[in-house]
């Protein structure tokens, strides 16, 4: 079967693999689930994975698939599945377990080893080919309903997890009740958390540099939220006329903006950070104003990388709200369809070149 993979450590090495078609017996004790893939979406880390910034081959390959955000229909199941059937529509995790005891109970995203397993990441092949094979645990089922948006789930489940981690953390209030929000960032992320706020009663500013109205403004307004360039309205300002905001959530990419955003953060409020900054940026801030803010605000900062199950259940939950109460928004998400994975060049192309893209993605399967 065809793949799309790179060469980890060789720039712009993306080109076309081939595979054997893996089995449901590639799982012990009958517990193998043979997916075929239907769609997978891209993002910023395949771009830097095929500029060689990251990314390990599985041993025994020099090559690894990309694609960690897919979305499929169950083919064929083992003997011992009882969770899933042929038919279902699924979406896979991303990491695979190492031997942290988070790992152990489930709670992968919070490994303490240093060495992480990530299907299209690191040391385990992604899914932008065309079948995969995992145990039930890492599959979630999604309602037929959501089959037009499904392949979102993943970069939902980032999200799920960094505002469930909020809320977790906040219960040290007793009665936290936020009322106002801020979203630093426009794209996948900042706009699905834009969603998963206002799905759970908050007012949300959200922020990014370009000048509205364009779709991802108009996406904000659409959902009820309020969008700010930060050409024209400094956090600064946006604290002062909107604010004081409860919880932020940053997703720019942007790492000094963590700095301002502790800065105007609220009191008793929480920071969540979902950035991967490979850079090596160094800059200066105001530390003693920052420090005593979160002193005598009794503020929070929380960092959040990856998701377990859990969070993509919850991300399947929100999609199902958002459905009904932003009908048709999700799917205005997906903005660039390439279809066949023979055509890897235009999915990088788009991914870094195209203007105005909020999700690019592989069609590989028609969606019956
Ligand atoms: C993926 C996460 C992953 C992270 C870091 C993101 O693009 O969505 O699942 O943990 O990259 O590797
Ligand atoms: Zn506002």
């Amino acid at each position: 079967m065809k793949a799309i993979a790179v060469f980890p450590g060789q720039p712009n090495s993306i080109h076309l693999a081939n595979l054997p078609k893996p089995g449901v017996d590639d799982v012990p004790g009958g517990r193998g689930v043979l997916v075929k893939i239907l769609c997978v979406g891209v993002d910023g880390t395949d771009k830097e994975i095929n500029a060689a910034e990251y990314g390990t081959a599985p041993p025994g390959y020099d090559f690894l698939v990309i694609g960690h955000e897919s979305f499929g229909v169950v083919e064929a199941v083992g003997s011992q599945v009882t969770e899933l059937s042929v038919g279902d529509v699924v979406v896979a995790t991303v990491r695979r377990p190492g031997s942290s005891i988070y790992d152990r109970i489930g709670q992968y995203d919070m490994t303490l080893d240093d060495t992480y397993y990530e299907r299209g990441i690191s040391l385990r092949h992604g899914f932008l080919t065309e079948y995969y094979v995992d145990e039930p645990e890492y599959i979630v089922k999604v309602p037929p309903g959501l089959k037009a948006t499904g392949v979102l789930l993943e970069p939902a489940s980032v999200i799920e997890k960094g505002i469930h981690q909020a809320y977790e953390i906040q219960r040290r209030l007793r009665v936290w009740q936020p009322k106002r929000a801020a979203v630093l960032g426009a794209g996948t992320i900042g706009l699905l958390a834009t969603l998963a706020l206002r799905l759970r009663g908050l007012e949300v500013c959200t922020f990014a540099r370009t000048r509205p109205p364009y779709l991802n403004s108009e996406l904000v307004e659409q959902i009820g939220g309020c969008y700010h360039s930060s050409q024209d309205l400094s956090l600064a300002e946006a604290s002062k006329a909107h604010g004081p905001f409860d919880l932020i959530f940053e997703a720019t990419g942007f790492a000094p903006l963590v700095f301002e955003a502790m800065n105007i953060l609220g009191k008793n409020g929480v920071l969540v950070l979902s950035s991967v900054t490979g850079g090596g940026r160094n800059i200066e801030i105001p530390a003693d104003r920052i420090n005593l803010g979160f002193v005598l605000g009794n503020k929070v900062v929380v960092g959040t990388v990856n998701a377990n199950r859990e969070y993509f259940e919850l991300g399947v939950r929100d999609f199902c709200l958002a459905e009904m109460q932003y009908p048709g928004w999700l799917a205005k998400l997906l903005t660039h369809p390439v279809e066949g994975l023979e055509n890897y060049q235009e999915l990088i192309d788009t991914l870094t070149e195209a203007k105005g893209a909020i999700k690019v993605f592989c069609e590989i399967a028609p969606i019956v």
